[in-house]
């Protein structure tokens, strides 16, 4: 090794330990400790399911039933759905039992397709779900959750499907996390990094980070969203944007159409063949941990049903993904 190698690593090696010995300063900080909303925290786990789009995938009651299976086992604090779920369907309703099944608390995110498909309401689904607002909050071992709805009307002219969070219900969360020391997760069904998400993603991150200046740390930690069928994190600001992928599948499209399952499957779930299905069910586990003050998601992984993306030679194939990151992410609290 020559000197200048010496001098360089030396030098990574002296940084390295400053920046570990500042953390576990940070972490052992009798000052943190003793804050109010650090000592109430306990360790909680939160079964997260997104996309499972039982109205599309034809096997979505067999995925779900998975994931509960799972649940009833491991018996997380809660478990919530991040939007894209069942439409009230009589026929669904074997899927919804099996969801309510999970003796504990169950949440729900309205997503894009959950308030006008088939020419269901929003109020219809929430009513048969059993979600009692639109957008809420709750605390889980003193951690504090945020739920948001999407779907307001954009406004001016628009196409598709609404994708906007209104006046009023930006207020409220303006209040909402006033009212609060908790450190706070969000979920919402369509992402709030970009405009491709929300439409006005910057009005409700410029929200989250007023927020953390106010409070003069990153009470916000993270925000949680479904709808885009993608495995990603993206950190704006210090709060940590996390997609979950979709429980069933990629949608690719009519023009990418491949008949993948027995005709009677095709021809009852018309949709399914515009998507790539996930071989196995995609789901996860969110723990929040106060004493190594992480957050982590479990990951999982699967096989797309054949062909494949890349199969198909589908020009953004290496972006599609068929699992859940495994992630530890460390928190402040402090
Ligand atoms: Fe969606």
């Amino acid at each position: 090794m020559t000197d200048s190698r010496m001098t360089v690593s030396r030098r990574r090696a002296i940084g390295s330990f400053a920046l570990a010995a500042s953390s576990f300063g940070f972490a052992r900080s009798s000052s943190n400790a003793s804050e109010p909303h650090v000592s109430r925290l306990s360790r909680i786990q939160l079964g997260l399911v997104a996309d499972v789009h039982q109205d599309i995938i034809h096997d979505g009651y067999a995925r779900i039933t998975s994931f509960i299976s799972d649940m009833v086992q491991r018996k997380p604090d809660a478990i919530l759905q991040l939007g894209d779920f069942a439409l009230p369907r009589r026929r669904n309703q074997p899927f919804l039992d099996v969801w309510n099944s999970f003796d504990g608390d169950r949440y729900h995110v309205l997503g894009n397709h959950d308030m006008r498909d088939l020419g269901f309401k929003r109020e219809q689904t929430m009513e048969w779900w059993g979600m009692k607002s639109r957008y809420y909050s709750f605390d889980v071992g003193g951690w504090h959750f945020v739920v948001l709805d999407g779907n307001d009307p954009n406004p001016g002219r628009w196409s598709g499907y609404v994708r906007y969070i209104g006046e009023e219900q930006r207020e409220w969360l303006e209040a909402d996390l006033r009212q609060t020391s908790a450190p706070t997760i969000v979920f919402s069904h369509q992402q709030l990094e970009s405009d491709s998400g929300i439409a006005n993603s910057g009005e409700v991150r410029e929200i989250l980070e007023n927020a953390n200046q106010e409070a003069a740390r990153t009470k916000v930690i993270a925000c949680f969203c479904g709808h885009h069928h993608t495995d990603k994190l993206t950190e704006i600001a210090g709060i940590r944007y996390i997609h979950i992928n979709s429980m069933s599948y990629k949608w690719v499209g009519g023009n990418n159409a491949r008949l993948r399952f027995p005709k009677h499957i095709e021809e009852t779930y018309s949709n399914v063949k515009k998507t790539v299905p996930y071989q196995d069910p995609l789901y996860t586990v969110l723990t929040l941990d106060p004493d190594s003050m992480t957050m982590g998601l479990e990951g999982r992984s699967t096989s797309f049903v054949p062909p494949s993306p890349s199969e198909m030679r589908l020009p953004n194939a290496e972006q599609m993904k068929s699992q859940i990151s495994s992630r530890t992410l460390r928190v402040s609290l402090g």
